[in-house]
């Protein structure tokens, strides 16, 4: 089965309706910027218009989707939580830990990347 890294028999079917989420994700997120560069290089104010609510639509696909990766799969709403909406400086905000205008965390300098495995 296509887009699967493991046997798609392997998987349950919460896993494949996370996986179904994500692809989409990632294709909201493809059509934003592709929208994105459009509107930015269009000479046709009317194209142009109609590409840039092209692209806030496809920024809506991409909310709605997340909210159900918030919803039915694990950490996403804890780090949602975390992150959002939020004025503090980014990486000062990794594992709940409070703004600091120096930009590092209060657990160390390491800048986040011990996240991203
Ligand atoms: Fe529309
Ligand atoms: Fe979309």
């Amino acid at each position: 089965m296509a887009g699967y890294f493991e046997p798609y028999e392997a998987l349950d079917d919460k896993t494949r309706e996370i996986s179904r989420a994500i692809s989409s994700l990632k294709e909201e997120l493809e059509a934003v910027d592709y929208y994105n560069q459009r509107v930015a290089t269009s000479t046709d104010a009317q194209l142009k218009a109609i590409m840039a609510h092209n692209r806030d639509e496809e920024i809506e696909h991409a909310c709605m989707t997340i909210e159900w990766l918030r919803r039915n799969m694990d950490k996403w709403d804890d780090e949602l939580r975390d992150y959002l909406f939020t004025e503090a400086e980014i990486l000062s905000l990794e594992d709940g830990g409070d703004a600091d205008s120096s930009g590092t965390s209060a657990g160390g300098s390491d800048l986040g990347l011990g996240k991203l495995s």
